[in-house]
């Protein structure tokens, strides 16, 4: 009997994957790892990793469930340049990948994705995301961030406000960011904001540079 299906889904994947895709081929070094911080249920992951070669994709998710998606989608849909997700929780002060010697074996990191995660973890995350950035990316190297931000401290679209009153009533520690305030605190880690991007249903692309 096969083993029971572990892939988990997230719809979202499906509607945001095609415009994140566009930007990433953007904006990421043309090799080198990519390393993906929060990947979910690993759905991203199987559908980045084959269209951004050469490429060396690696997940990683502190969730043991989601971790478990993660490998099953990669057994479903294997791709050369994707390896097994790492555990990383952003708040540690050191990442499975600044220990892990396996690694070795793959070009440096030279970029990190994440999408949407600081909205959905206490701001602690945030810190812990642009601190590990700038411990691990060389100079030059991308962050990459998606998801729905306040501008000002006020929304950009009524869906936003809604969106953020339903996560602070799941966890008062979570919430829609204010774009202001995300890049001060990549600032304060050597990341300098270089663009962002409008994206569909009000969210938005955030690219930043270490200096
Ligand atoms: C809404 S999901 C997004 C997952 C995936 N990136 C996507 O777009 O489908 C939020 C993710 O953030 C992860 N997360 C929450 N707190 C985290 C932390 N402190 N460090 C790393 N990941 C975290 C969760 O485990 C979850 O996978």
């Amino acid at each position: 009997m096969n083993p029971p299906d572990a892939r988990r889904y997230a719809p979202a994947t499906q509607r945001n994957r095609e415009p994140i895709l566009e930007i990433l081929q953007q904006v990421l070094p043309p090799q080198g790892t990519v390393l993906e911080i929060s990947s979910g249920t690993g759905e991203h992951a199987v559908f980045f990793a084959p269209r951004l070669t050469p490429r060396i994709w690696l997940p990683s998710e502190p969730e043991p469930r989601s971790r478990a998606s993660v490998v099953a989608w990669l057994e479903h849909s294997p791709a050369d340049n994707l390896h097994l997700p790492l555990d990383i929780d952003v708040r540690g002060t050191v990442w499975a990948v600044e220990e892990n010697i396996p690694l070795e074996s793959i070009p440096p990191i030279n970029a990190i994705v994440n999408i949407n995660m600081i909205h959905i973890a206490p701001w602690s995350a945030c810190l812990g995301l642009m601190a590990g950035a700038n411990r691990l990316l060389p100079s030059g190297g991308i962050m990459y961030l998606y998801g729905p931000y306040k501008r000002g401290g006020e929304h950009t679209a009524p869906s936003n406000e809604a969106f953020d009153d339903s996560l602070r009533a799941q966890n008062p520690e979570w919430g829609v960011r204010n774009l202001e305030d995300v890049v001060a605190a990549a600032n304060d880690q050597n990341l300098t904001l270089l663009n962002t991007y409008q994206m569909p249903a009000n969210n938005l692309s955030l690219v930043f540079q270490r200096a």
